[in-house]
């Protein structure tokens, strides 16, 4: 084993320990993202499998690992050339870091008054390309949208306090401004 191998399971042990000691979002993002940075440069759990993704959907999403309770879920995102996410939210703590492939980033601020359920006016705060090794970090409520603007597959590991389709979040509709839930489909 060499000295810059990091497992899965090193890892999630870490994962367990921090969320174990600490509650504050800003502490988490700061403590798991050099670890998520470990993880994807170590690349031993990558699969072929990880590079399929969903037509339909855009992207794959492949489930590296979750807690029982749905806590700490770590996915794998593949997303086809020229596709993307509409803008969403997590509903939770969220570290992306960059597998293969430039990702496009937009980030948006909220800027109605939240009073109503189904409605949400966002504002672009800014955009960025995260490119591999790098990291998107996103406190509960941070909103963004990911685009893959390349012509092959991009690969990044996603690491949520909660897994995303057990935390109601949303995903938002910059025409209409309609806010909905956002569920994706697991392969
Ligand atoms: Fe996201």
């Amino acid at each position: 084993m060499s000295a810059a191998s990091y497992s899965l399971e090193q890892y999630v042990a870490d994962l367990r320990e921090i969320a174990a000691e600490t509650v504050d979002e800003d502490e988490i993002l700061r403590r798991v993202g050099p670890l998520a940075q470990r993880f994807v440069a170590d690349r031993s759990w990558l699969q072929p499998k990880h590079y399929e993704a969903d037509t339909e959907q855009g992207f794959g999403v492949h489930l590296l690992h979750e807690e029982p309770d749905h806590s700490l879920a770590i996915l794998v995102l593949s997303w086809l050339p020229g596709r993307g996410t509409p803008p969403h939210d997590h509903g939770t703590w969220a570290v992306v870091a960059g597998v293969e492939g430039v990702e496009r980033n937009v980030r948006y601020n909220r800027v109605d008054d939240g009073s109503r359920d189904d409605y949400a006016e966002l504002e672009v705060k800014h955009e960025f390309d995260a490119h591999e090794g790098e990291l998107v970090c996103m406190r509960t409520g941070g909103i963004h949208k990911v685009t893959n603007e390349t012509d092959n597959i991009t690969l990044s590991v996603h690491t949520y306090g909660r897994h995303v389709n057990y935390t109601n979040r949303s995903q938002f509709d910059l025409d209409s401004n309609q806010r909905k839930s956002f569920i994706v489909r697991v392969e």
